[in-house]
């Protein structure tokens, strides 16, 4: 895997790299086109989100479901197992058909697997619907940040990937106002449920519109197809300058006979250190929480001592609007401050956040803290600590390692491997998911709750570390770049490195 010099422009690498100064909202087609791809994000956050508050209604209907809660862990769990199988798969087909016919069969998995859960006779075809979508859900969490980012000028690239993760957050916060919107409507459930495939097919119908991603066509030979989506997005000195980066890339070692294989991430060093910065990123990201602050907050809220369900659900609400609020923080950050300085700041907020809210539940478990006759008072306060540590976990993971793995997964894989090292570590995060979710309840069974959060603390001081050791800076850089940053770690040797890691930094 070494670059060829003789390639047309190839010589020139870094010395054709003008001023890079698109702003974020300087090209309309960038963003049209990361609105549309963005739909599957709003998709992959409906569909995560809406199930807790449909499961009520599902529960009243079928009694079957009421009293078997493996049953109702089958429903609630098998999209998370159709997105580990969807990522998985989804990965392949982005490199074979391409980001456009990747979105358009999520599409189509998204919709029929709304109508079949909003008609479900049963619990069993219930759970087929849930598989459905789930598989839809892990191709979009793949294709939407590959699509977007090969599509983006690389100074706004992390905030327009960043975008695609507004747009889950966007649709958990959705999913819960849907919840609660339907709650009088007759037929709750099958609303909450089958309302998903709207966006669907308004997405398989723009995306009918839109084009194939210009790098995934260039690198499959389409030259004139790639430069005619490039010329939407590019003036013509910087359109002269981003075809002589494609011509110089690294894609086509891998052009002539499709050489690209699973085993090479394991083979090929840069190939492996990148795939290790990248999954790590996506493991970390779970295993950091978010989604046990997601899924669980109102039983969280409930457990620091609130217990209206009421009350719960509001604050539910109100935890993934905030979550909404810092992804947009996190768009205007990560092409500032850079990926790393991002995602570190967002783990310090997150270990002190959770201390404190491992700190109120477990001083309010102890009796002796609170003096007698104070004991309701003292409860109280320990209370709105926990609730104060809700909301500073949040206000802090969700502009930095909310968005900062998708955004680094979408950037840091040479092109005959973005869409398979991309599926792969996206499969890393959904598997991830599945066990903290899993997981979490029992837990806090096991040591309590304030012991669980302290053990999640600790997981986010190894993310720190693992961040700061093995995730390099990739903002700005164009895909080459990153290229030769990944080569140059690997032990190469590269004349441009010295000025990219420069830039990097
Ligand atoms: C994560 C999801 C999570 C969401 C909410 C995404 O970046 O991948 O698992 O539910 O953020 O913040």
């Amino acid at each position: 895997m070494t670059i060829d010099m003789s390639m047309p422009g190839s010589s020139g690498l870094l010395t054709a790299v003008g001023k890079r100064d698109m702003k974020f909202f300087s090209n309309q087609y960038v963003l049209v086109l990361t609105g549309c791809a963005g739909i599957g994000g709003f998709l992959f956050g409906y569909d995560t989100g809406v199930i807790s508050g449909a499961l009520l209604y599902i529960r009243d209907e079928f009694p079957a479901v009421k009293d078997n809660y493996f049953l109702q862990e089958t429903i609630v769990s098998m999209a998370i197992v159709g997105a580990i199988i969807g990522a998985a798969g989804g990965g392949w087909i982005n490199d074979a058909y391409g980001r456009k016919k990747s979105t358009l069969l999520a599409d189509l998995l998204f919709a029929l697997g709304s109508l079949v859960m909003c008609a479900a006779g049963g619990p069993y075809i219930l759970i087929l619907g849930r598989l459905l979508v789930g598989l839809g859900v892990g191709i979009a969490s793949v294709t939407a940040p590959v699509y977007i980012a090969e599509a983006a000028p690389s100074e706004i690239r992390g905030g327009l990937v960043a975008t695609n993760v507004l747009m889950i957050t966007g649709g958990q916060f959705f999913s819960y106002l849907i919840n609660l919107g339907f709650t009088e409507v007759p037929g709750t459930w099958r609303w909450m449920l089958g309302v998903a495939a709207v966006p669907a097919v308004v997405q398989f119908v723009l995306m009918l519109y839109l084009p194939e991603s210009p790098r995934w066509l260039y690198w499959r030979d389409e030259k004139a197809k790639a430069i005619a989506v490039l010329e939407k997005i590019y003036d013509s000195d910087r359109l002269v300058e981003e075809v002589e980066l494609l011509a110089s890339s690294s894609m086509h070692e891998f052009q002539s006979d499709n050489t690209a294989s699973y085993l090479d991430v394991f083979k090929l060093k840069e190939l492996r250190l990148a795939f290790f910065a990248g999954a790590g990123l996506q493991a970390f990201q779970q295993f950091t929480g978010i989604n046990t602050v997601m899924y669980y907050s109102p039983t969280i809220v409930q457990m620091a001592g609130f217990t209206s369900n009421k009350l719960a659900l509001l604050l539910s609400l109100i935890v993934a609007a905030m979550n909404a609020a810092g992804t947009i923080v996190g768009i205007y950050l990560i092409d500032r401050c850079g990926r790393r300085r991002l995602a570190l700041t967002s783990l310090c907020g997150v270990v002190v956040s959770l201390v404190i809210l491992a700190m109120s539940f477990i001083l309010q478990s102890s009796s002796n803290l609170c003096m007698d006759g104070m004991n309701g008072s003292c409860q109280g306060a320990l209370g709105y600590f926990a609730v104060a540590g809700l909301a500073l976990y949040i206000a802090f993971f969700s502009p930095g390692m909310g968005p900062v793995p998708w955004a680094v997964n979408s950037e840091i894989y040479p092109e005959a491997y973005r869409g398979m090292c991309g599926g792969m570590s996206a499969t890393v995060n959904w598997i991830s998911n599945l066990v903290v979710a899993q997981t979490f309840l029992s837990i806090v069974g096991l040591v309590g709750t304030g012991m669980t959060f302290l053990i999640i603390a600790g997981i986010a001081v190894l993310a720190f570390i693992f961040v700061a050791v093995y995730v390099p800076e990739t903002k700005g850089l164009s895909f080459e770049e990153v290229e030769q940053l990944w080569k140059k770690k690997a032990g190469g040797s590269h004349d441009n490195c010295q000025s990219l890691l420069g830039a990097a930094a």
